[in-house]
């Protein structure tokens, strides 16, 4: 009898618990899927490591390998809207890769970064690596918006507090930024090769002389090196204090070319092309198409001949025999834009200077203890000549004034 009463009493309360508990679980799923987010891992393909950012855990890209390079990207904020505020831009990071890439008809593995910065998946992503020597492949590791450092507005705190900025971060804009960084890089690497070039060429002055430097860094690497190997040591040499390359960055035009590129296609037009003997692809100046461009740029039409017509100068030489008088024409026959410059003297007082090994404007820089002797010539020269006119211009001065 009392086992009937305790086994009655344990199953009402066995029942009573039961039920109990169903309406518990119950409650705390419906609560979970209303209120509380899932604490299962995120997408990303390992592990997180990091629960915050650390700038002091962040490993650059060339601490794991020389191979890697970072590059930023200046990308636009919203792909879809041709409002002003959607022209805005940030700067997004990408770790490029091209030790085992075997030119343009070799594929490019592309790394979509996950939700986290791309500083661990350089080494944790080893598909990529482990399989581009096999397929020739350039390595591309892009970041995704509004983590590591290719957050726009500020911190990730600052984008994300803020309704209108964190609007712009969703999966098509991130999708949108990967189909920009790649495509377009190959072109900018040609334009950003050839500026570094030519800046070389016409700036190979002492005691670097950066057309050696280039030059021997790309014939010292170990045979068997590629040429897109070559090249990185040659770009390697002259920024080398540099501790990444901004090879597409618009957004750090220097004052000079945004202002030059205006002032060429309005009165300066500079009729600059190349020919087939060069070690860069041929080019031949156009000035129909310059025109297009100088219109689609600046709604300017260019005035090539403007020039001449104002100042004069059809026949430079007669001209200046006719009509010039004390000016010397200082030429680095290395710069090439000595190829249009004076190199002869014109008459007693309009005369040309010039240095075999010489590059643009070098004379009228300070003078500097490595300076090489033919430059301190140069200098002496000029002075020389000058003091000749100041003389002549006093004696003169005596022979009116009696
Ligand atoms: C110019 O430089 C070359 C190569 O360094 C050298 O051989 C030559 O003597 C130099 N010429 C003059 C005039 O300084």
């Amino acid at each position: 009898m009392i086992n009937m009463e305790a086994q009655k009493s344990f199953r009402f309360s066995f029942q009573f618990y039961h039920l109990l508990l169903i309406l518990l679980l119950q409650s705390i799923l419906s609560n979970s899927v209303l209120a509380i987010p899932h604490k299962i891992p995120r997408l990303t393909p390992h592990r997180e490591t990091l629960t915050r950012r650390d700038p002091n855990k962040i490993l650059s890209a060339s601490a794991i390998s020389d191979d890697f390079i970072t590059l930023f990207y200046t990308q636009t904020i919203d792909h879809f809207n041709y409002g002003p505020q959607s022209y805005a831009t940030f700067q997004q990071r990408y770790v490029i890769n091209f030790k085992y890439w075997g030119g343009s008809n070799s594929p490019i593995f592309a790394y979509l970064g996950a939700e986290e910065q791309i500083d661990f998946d350089l080494q944790s992503i080893g598909f990529l690596s482990a399989n581009a020597r096999h397929f020739s492949a350039l390595q591309v590791y892009i970041e995704h918006r509004y983590y590591g450092e290719s957050i726009p507005f500020g911190t990730m705190e600052q984008a994300m507090n803020d309704i209108s900025t964190r609007g712009y971060f969703n999966s098509a804009q991130a999708i949108a930024d990967y189909a920009e960084v790649p495509l377009h890089s190959p072109q900018e690497l040609k334009g950003y090769l050839e500026s570094i070039y030519t800046a070389a060429a016409q700036y190979n002055a002492p005691p670097e002389y950066p057309v050696s430097m280039i030059c021997s860094a790309i014939d010292g690497e170990p045979t068997g090196t590629d040429i897109l190997g070559r090249i990185f040591a040659g770009v390697n040499s002259y920024k080398k204090s540099y501790p990444c390359y901004h090879i597409n960055d618009y957004s750090y035009q220097s004052e000079s070319s945004l202002g030059w590129t205006w002032q060429t296609c309005s009165e300066m037009v500079m009729p600059i092309g190349r020919s087939i003997n060069t070690m860069f692809q041929p080019s031949h100046f156009n000035l129909d198409r310059f025109i297009q461009q100088c219109e689609r740029t600046y709604g300017v039409t260019p005035r090539p001949h403007w020039v001449t017509t104002y100042y004069g100068g059809h026949d430079i030489k007669l001209i200046l025999r006719r009509f010039a008088s004390n000016i010397i024409f200082s030429n680095g026959l290395k710069d090439p834009y000595s190829s249009g410059g004076v190199l002869e003297d014109i008459s007693e007082s309009v005369l040309a200077v010039s240095t075999v090994n010489g590059s643009h404007c070098l004379d009228i820089h300070l003078p500097a203890q490595s300076d090489p002797s033919w430059l301190v010539e140069q200098r002496n020269k000029e002075v020389e000549i000058i003091d000749g006119w100041i003389t002549k211009y006093y004696a003169d001065l005596l022979v009116l004034k009696k």
